[in-house]
C-alpha cells in the first residue's frame, strides 16, 4: 500500500479516508492547503510551508486552531507509513463543518487532512528538455492582491486545462495590463540581458516557497534575481524562461504559444539554478 491519509490525526489507507459532505472545504472550497515533499525521507522546508499555511488561513479570516508542533507530529506519524520512498504530501485545513449555511461562523472545529503518496515520477529528461507553455490573459486579476493558497483553485484549474488542451505543460498568466503574474501552479522567472527577473509579490502571485529559495540560492551561481513588474514583451523576448514549484523544482519553458523561447532548450542559467537548488534541497535532508 502506498497512499495514506491522516484525518484529524487518525491514520488510514487513502482508500478508507472519508470527510463529511457538510465539510466546508467540500461545500465552498473553504480551506487552506500546502503541497510539500520529502527529500531522502525528510520534509523539505517544513517551517516555511507551515508559516505560509498560517498566513493563507489568516487571509481568509481563519485562525488555525492547530499548532505547528502538532502538525509536524501528525506529518511525522503519517510518513512512518511510507518509510521506503520519498513522498508527496498534501496538507489541508478546512474550516470544518457545523450547521449548514454559508456564514463562516457556523463552522465549529477545523478539520486537518494529510495525504502522503508517491512523488510523481519524472525522469531527468523533463529538466533536460524543458516544457511548453501557453500564455493566458486574465482580466479579473488585480495587482496588489495578497494571494492565499486556498481550496478554491478553479481559476488555476481552468488555466491548466487550457494549457493541456493546447498540448502544453503550463499556462503563464498575464493580468489586464499585460503584466506577467504566475503559472497555474508555479512561479515564473526569466533571463533578460543576462539578468534574472521574477514578478514581485504585489503582482498578485503566490509567494512560492521554491520561488523564495531560488531567490536565495541564485547568488551561489553568481546571479541576483530582481523582483519587479514583468511586462509581456520581456517574456516573449526572454533569453531563458523558467517555472518553479515544490514538485518540479525549477524547469525551463522552451516555447510559449508554440514560439521558441531563447534557443528552444534549457539555457545554462536555468540548468545551473536548478542544480544549485537541488543541491540545497539535498543538503537540507
Ligand atoms: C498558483 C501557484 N503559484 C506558485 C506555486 C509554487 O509554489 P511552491 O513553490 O510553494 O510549490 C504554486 C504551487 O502549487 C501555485 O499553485
Amino acid at each position: 500500500m502506498s497512499d495514506w491519509v491522516s484525518i484529524d490525526g487518525e491514520i488510514m489507507p487513502a482508500s478508507a479516508g472519508r470527510v463529511p459532505i457538510y465539510d466546508r472545504g467540500f461545500l465552498y472550497g473553504d480551506s487552506v492547503f500546502e503541497t510539500l515533499r520529502t527529500y531522502s525521507g525528510k520534509v523539505h522546508a517544513m517551517g516555511r510551508h507551515l508559516a505560509r499555511l498560517r498566513s493563507s488561513a489568516s487571509r481568509i479570516a481563519m485562525e488555525l486552531q492547530i499548532s505547528e508542533g502538532e502538525l509536524e507530529e501528525q506529518i511525522a506519524a503519517l510518513l512512518k507509513m511510507r518509510p521506503d520512498e520519498d513522498s508527496y504530501l498534501r496538507l489541508i485545513v478546512s474550516r470544518g463543518d457545523g450547521e449548514f449555511g454559508l456564514a463562516p461562523d457556523l463552522a465549529t472545529t477545523q478539520r486537518v487532512v494529510l495525504m502522503a503518496r508517491p512523488l510523481p515520477q519524472r525522469d531527468e529528461g523533463f529538466w533536460r528538455q524543458g516544457v511548453a507553455a501557453i500564455s493566458l490573459t486574465e482580466p479579473g486579476h488585480r495587482r496588489g492582491e495578497a494571494v492565499a493558497k486556498t481550496g478554491n483553485y478553479l481559476t488555476n484549474l481552468l488555466a491548466l486545462d487550457q494549457a493541456r488542451r493546447a498540448g502544453a505543460h503550463e499556462a503563464l498568466r498575464f493580468d489586464a495590463s499585460g503584466q506577467l503574474t504566475e503559472g497555474s501552479t508555479s512561479n515564473v522567472f526569466l533571463l533578460r540581458n543576462g539578468r534574472l527577473y521574477t514578478p514581485d509579490l504585489s503582482a498578485g502571485v503566490l509567494p512560492g516557497i521554491t520561488r523564495q529559495l531560488l531567490i536565495e540560492v541564485a547568488n551561489t551561481i553568481g546571479h541576483e534575481i530582481s523582483e519587479c513588474p514583468v511586462p509581456r514583451n520581456w517574456v516573449v523576448e526572454a533569453e531563458e524562461l523558467m517555472i518553479s514549484s515544490t514538485l518540479r523544482e525549477c524547469v525551463a519553458v522552451v516555447s510559449l504559444d508554440k514560439k521558441t523561447i531563447g534557443e528552444g532548450r534549457p539555457g545554462a542559467v536555468c540548468l545551473a539554478l536548478h542544480a544549485a537548488y537541488k543541491e540545497h534541497c539535498l543538503g537540507q535532508s
